[in-house]
């Protein structure tokens, strides 16, 4: 398809797996990872010249715009964004939380997307059909006890994803949340151990759901989102026209 695709968190879980889908596609696929750890399996298993890793620590600005000049440099404009790169700490009640914490949560989940979103938008206006994807969580739709931070943060990606929708509006700029359930991933088994995170979807399927979308054979109107869980999709909201 010949679209720049740049995806946060593409060295593994979720973002890996969209990259897969993107890069089959016939797109040039951007993945942002911390390190580079896992960049050895991702390329074995994804060995294309289309797919491009690159080091950037997202609670950073500087970092953000350093990495987007290295795309910027070979293209003009950025057609589909998917924030998906998250972090979720340990299981604790509101009053054993500390504010370290939460604040740990807000910058590594919200600040991050909200940062990809300021500054790679002014690149997309050039696009023919620019989407920004941002990926938040069930968690992100009702609180989940002992996981108050990073449902909190996850709640702010939806306003984000909300405000960029309305800002938008008229506009061929489209912004959507996906939110999935549990999944199969090292931030799964880091919380709730491996026999808990076997029992998860697995992310290929919320990467094939995301990959529908994008292909426009699930409708999400821009602002809204989508919940995925136990490998099906529960709900749309708003509800497509029928
Ligand atoms: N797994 C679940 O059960 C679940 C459920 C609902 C929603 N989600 C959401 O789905 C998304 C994907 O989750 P996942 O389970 O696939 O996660 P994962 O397996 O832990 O992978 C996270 C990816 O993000 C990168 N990353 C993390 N923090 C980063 C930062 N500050 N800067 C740059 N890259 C960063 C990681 O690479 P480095 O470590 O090298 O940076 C890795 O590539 C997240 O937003 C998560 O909150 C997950």
């Amino acid at each position: 398809m010949d679209r720049i695709v740049l995806i946060t968190g593409a060295s593994r879980g979720l973002g890996f797996e969209l990259a897969k889908r993107f890069v089959a596609a016939g797109d040039i696929v951007y993945g942002f990872s911390r390190t580079e750890k896992h960049w050895k399996t991702a390329g074995r298993s994804l060995p294309d010249a289309n797919f491009r890793l690159i080091r950037c620590d997202l609670t950073s600005g500087r970092n953000i715009l350093s990495a987007l000049r290295k795309i910027t440099k070979s293209h003009k404009r950025i057609d589909i964004l998917v924030n998906n790169a998250g972090y979720c700490g340990r299981l604790a009640r509101v009053e054993q939380t500390c504010a370290d914490e939460l604040e740990k949560h807000l910058r590594q989940n919200l600040m991050t997307a909200f940062l990809m979103c300021k500054y790679v938008m002014p690149g997309m206006r050039t696009s023919g059909q620019p989407l920004i994807i941002n990926v938040s969580s069930m968690a992100g739709t009702r609180a989940v006890p002992r996981l108050f931070p990073y449902s909190a943060s996850k709640f702010g990606v939806l306003a984000l994803s909300q405000a960029i929708a309305k800002e938008n509006e008229g506009a061929a700029l489209k912004c959507i949340t996906v939110c999935p359930g549990g999944m199969n991933t090292q931030m799964r088994q880091d919380l709730f151990g491996k026999e808990d995170a076997d029992r998860q979807q697995k992310p290929d399927f919320v990467a094939d759901v995301i990959d529908r979308i994008v292909q426009g054979r699930i409708e999400v109107l821009s602002g809204g989102h989508i919940v995925i869980r136990h490998g099906r999709i529960t709900g749309i909201y708003p509800p497509p026209a029928a």
